[in-house]
């Protein structure tokens, strides 16, 4: 009877001690499962339960006179003419800063060769290289005065300044392009396969799509309050636990109607929060517009390398020393007949399968894509 008694009371001691231990390991990683799991728990929460974005709305509403700030700029360099006259399917901007210099010429003479674009595709892409300034006001001119795509506004170029340089974007659509059919906006690190999204758009096109606006999309992403982290949001800034639905900022793209409505809500939002991805999303659930999920937008990844890709591929991200290979190959006369017909499908979704659906592989195209 007493050594039972005994065996009890050290079988309890050892479950206490247990239970101590692991509390004390959530307490002491406590920040790190807040940051990671308990602010996504929460955040889906909001996401699909509530997903009402009123409160931000309001109180991120401020006066159009305070709104000005974040865009009365003066522009070091504009091109006010470039779109006039002209039947412009898409404005695509490219967020680029001052010293790449490189990556803008690789831009050109690929996927953003206007020329190209005109003579083979038969259609007007305006490609406009949005920029800040760099400290010194007047190095900007020297180099770029030629090429007549640069966009300029006396805004310091910086990560930090990101939003500035999006609401520089509708603003410039809306005076000086305001016809244009679409408007995207892209990385300097993209790749484009222009013939693939040009035929993407005019089929949208034709169908006189409203409120369109696609691309990777976020879902219920919530804010991160990790100080160490690049994308740190204060909750002085953005006190709710989730963001609006948003692609990302890697490329996306909105129809002429959405691009409006976007610029008449950067007139009175607070656009202090300078993830300029997260703004566009927060603009967008102020007049009402949610995104689309395409598969093959992608979000941070590249694309893996194959005419089975190449095939369907819109944008992939992190091309820069790549560019004018992945240009020559996705764009080659021979990809098309290379998997056209029955068993090209065939092969192609199987490749497809092999090269996105692996697991514990961070892909730049979901799974489902091998099905589309
Ligand atoms: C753009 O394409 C045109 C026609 O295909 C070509 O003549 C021109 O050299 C290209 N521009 C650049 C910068 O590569
Ligand atoms: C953004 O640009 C403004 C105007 O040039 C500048 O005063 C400010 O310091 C910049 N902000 C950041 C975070 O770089
Ligand atoms: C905008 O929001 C910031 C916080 O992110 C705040 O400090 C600032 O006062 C707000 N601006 C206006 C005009 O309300
Ligand atoms: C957001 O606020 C503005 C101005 O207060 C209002 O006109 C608009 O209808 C609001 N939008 C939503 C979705 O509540």
């Amino acid at each position: 009877m007493f050594l039972n008694f005994r065996r009890v009371r050290k079988w309890q001691l050892v479950q206490v001690m247990t239970t101590c231990l692991v509390l004390s390991v959530v307490m002491v990683c406590w920040q790190q499962l807040d940051n990671s799991i308990v602010s996504h728990v929460k955040s889906y929460s909001y996401r699909y339960l509530i997903n009402s974005f009123t409160s931000v709305n309001e109180s991120l509403t401020i006066p159009r006179k305070q709104a000005r700030m974040f865009s009365n700029f003066h522009y070091l360099m504009d091109h006010p003419n470039k779109c006039v006259g002209e039947d412009v399917l898409l404005l695509l901007f490219v967020k680029t800063s001052p010293e790449n210099i490189e990556r803008r010429m690789a831009i050109r003479s690929t996927w953003g060769n206007e020329t190209y674009i005109q003579n083979t595709l038969g259609v007007t892409v305006k490609v406009v290289f949005v920029l800040g300034a760099v400290q010194t006001k007047e190095t900007e001119p020297l180099w770029s005065k030629s090429s007549g795509d640069l966009i300029q506004q006396d805004f310091l170029d910086s990560f930090h300044n990101l939003t500035l340089k999006l609401i520089m974007q509708f603003h410039w659509m809306h005076s000086r392009c305001p016809h244009a059919r679409f408007l995207m906006t892209a990385d300097d690190d993209i790749f484009v396969h222009m013939p693939n999204l040009v035929s993407y758009l005019q089929d949208v096109s034709s169908r006189d799509v409203k409120d369109f606006w696609v691309g990777r999309v976020h879902r219920g992403a919530p804010p991160i309050r990790d100080k160490e982290s690049k994308y740190y949001v204060s909750y002085e800034m953005y006190p709710w636990v989730t963001y609006p639905d948003y692609t990302a900022g890697a490329a996306y793209v909105v129809s002429g109607d959405v691009a409006e409505k976007i610029y008449h809500a950067t007139l009175t939002l607070n656009a202090s929060i300078y993830i300029d991805d997260v703004f566009m999303g927060i603009c967008a659930s102020t007049v009402g517009v949610s995104p689309q999920e395409h598969n093959y937008f992608s979000g941070e990844g590249k694309a893996p390398y194959h005419p089975c890709i190449y095939t369907k591929m819109m944008t992939s991200h992190g091309h820069i020393e790549d560019i004018h290979d992945v240009w020559k190959a996705a764009t080659h006369p021979q990809v098309k007949q290379q998997v056209s017909g029955f068993l090209g499908d065939l092969y192609c979704t199987a490749v497809k399968l092999a090269l996105l659906c692996k697991p514990y592989y961070f892909n730049t195209y979901p799974c489902i894509a091998a099905f589309s």
